[in-house]
């Protein structure tokens, strides 16, 4: 029987006439219709199989019987609200609680990423009695009013006006582009005394600090690895100034960092986010989400005496479905695939870095991994463009990747926890010849220089995942140049 209902153009014209025209879809040009996922396969109405590389959502892999299975089960017997006692919402947080430092010990069941990070603000304004909040440089943290307004990565879009006045951007901690790079002989303590340079601006303006947030590890901002230490530092001089510190793990927490259950824990055993934040891989794809903070700031929310009510959050569905991504998580040992995987992939992707000069960095964490291509090693010029080839021509070849950051050049490797090494062997051959046949075309060798020349002469121009055509890091689109949007994974 067909899983499809409509042919691909009529859902294509359909989607075009009721969906609204911000939600972007990949590849525009020539979009995928999937109608069927397992384990870390995509499939189309053809039945032809993609790798997906980059779905952080399917954690424990598309579909897993066990939590399709714990989520039917539960939805056959009841499904309400948490306004009545139920095992389920108090099983959960006390399983997810164990994964986490000791005083982390209060959740609030929430539906989204955005929603926990929401809440996560107002209980930094509401524990802190203050205002201001420290955000990182191309950061994104939801979709929300309250969230846009401290999502770099999105508000940059925006006019100086309509930027919120309390919100403090501190530099990204990214070592390999960034302020201080692998070369400076204390980049954790620099890139933190820039956090500590703004509470003390915002303190002279009379202003006060009521939270730094950050991701664990950037994953729109470039799949960033802050230096260790950092975090540490950061919530020093944050909690000094009155501030807790929120640490984001809606991308990154659940295992996927392989050595840690979460990726704050990468930084060192002594230190602990006042507020964690869960999202995306805590349901597997089912619409759930967490924050998780201490029983002091718990308090001091309620002291308000404002009932915090969520009809959705924390239902018994929900929470089977997120016990049953939890035990699968320990059956299968994906944390431990996560690590085993991710360090061969990283392995393979090294060797890449030694052949290819458009191979800048290679960074990453178990099954997070991030490869920033560049036109030239020594300026880091951002190859943009061939990141998009790069991208488009996988997808040519079945194989689902994304590119992100600042300039769009680094590719991000996010898949489901069940990701192979054969998988990681597939799609590595296949960057390498896409690879060889761009730096050919650039007349590109290591040491990588562009001979003038060659750019772009031997070549069509590329374009992005949407179709768009590059020139210069500029997206020309239906004549007019437009700077690059990224389409968020
Ligand atoms: C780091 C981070 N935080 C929060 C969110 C928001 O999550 P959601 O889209 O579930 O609202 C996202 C979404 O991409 C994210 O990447």
């Amino acid at each position: 029987m067909s899983l499809e209902r409509f042919e691909k153009k009529k859902t294509l014209d359909l989607r075009k006439k009721h969906i609204g025209p911000s939600c972007k879809i990949f590849f525009s040009h020539d979009p995928i219709k999937i109608v069927q996922a397992k384990g870390q396969y995509m499939y189309d109405e053809k039945e032809q199989s993609y790798l997906d590389c980059i779905n952080n959502v399917a954690h424990v892999g598309h579909c897993h019987p066990d939590v399709v299975k714990a989520g039917a089960q539960q939805m056959e017997l009841l499904n309400t609200n948490s306004r009545f006692l139920h095992d389920n919402l108090v099983v959960y947080a006390q399983r997810l609680q164990a994964t986490l430092p000791e005083k982390l010990s209060v959740c609030y069941f929430v539906n989204s990423g955005s929603e926990a990070n929401d809440l996560a603000l107002r209980l930094a304004w509401q524990y802190s009695g203050h205002k201001d909040i420290i955000t990182l440089e191309n950061a994104y943290h939801g979709h929300v009013s309250s969230l846009i307004d401290i999502s770099p990565y999105k508000f940059h879009q925006l006019s100086d006006a309509e930027q919120n006045q309390f919100v403090h951007v501190a530099p990204s901690p990214d070592v390999y582009r960034g302020k201080y790079r692998a070369d400076h002989p204390d980049p954790a303590t620099a890139y933190a005394d820039e956090v500590k340079d703004i509470i003390n601006k915002v303190h002279k303006k009379g202003g006060k600090i009521a939270a730094f947030i950050a991701e664990s590890l950037q994953s729109c901002g470039g799949q960033v690895i802050p230096p260790v230490g950092y975090f540490q530092q950061v919530a020093e001089h944050v909690r000094k100034a009155g501030g807790v510190f929120i640490a984001d793990e809606v991308q990154v927490g659940f295992g996927r960092v392989g050595t840690h259950f979460w990726a704050f824990q990468l930084q060192g055993e002594d230190f602990v986010p006042d507020i964690v934040t869960m999202g995306k891989p805590i349901g597997n794809g089912h619409p759930m989400s967490c924050v998780v903070t201490t029983r002091e700031v718990a308090e001091a929310f309620m002291s308000t005496g404002m009932e915090y009510f969520n009809t959705f959050g924390g239902n018994p569905v929900s929470c089977a479905i997120g016990l049953a991504v939890l035990d699968v998580i320990v059956k299968e040992d994906l944390q431990g695939n996560a690590l085993r995987v991710g360090r061969y992939l990283t392995n393979l992707l090294e060797k890449q870095k030694e052949k290819h000069p458009l191979v800048g960095d290679i960074r990453g964490c178990g099954l997070f991994v991030g490869v920033e291509l560049v036109r030239d090693r020594s300026k880091l010029t951002p190859a943009t463009a061939e990141a998009q080839e790069v991208i488009y021509k996988l997808k040519q070849q079945h194989i689902l990747l994304s590119a992100d950051g600042p300039h769009r050049n680094v590719l991000k490797f996010k898949p489901p926890m069940c990701f192979t090494t054969d998988d990681a062997d597939l799609v590595v051959e296949k960057m390498d010849h896409i690879l060889t046949e761009l730096e050919e075309a650039l007349g590109l060798k290591l040491p990588n220089t562009v001979n003038p020349e060659n750019e772009c002469s031997k070549r069509k121009l590329p374009t992005d995942e949407n179709g768009h055509q590059y020139h210069s890091g500029l997206v020309q689109s239906r004549g007019s140049s437009q700077q690059t949007k990224p389409l968020k994974t």
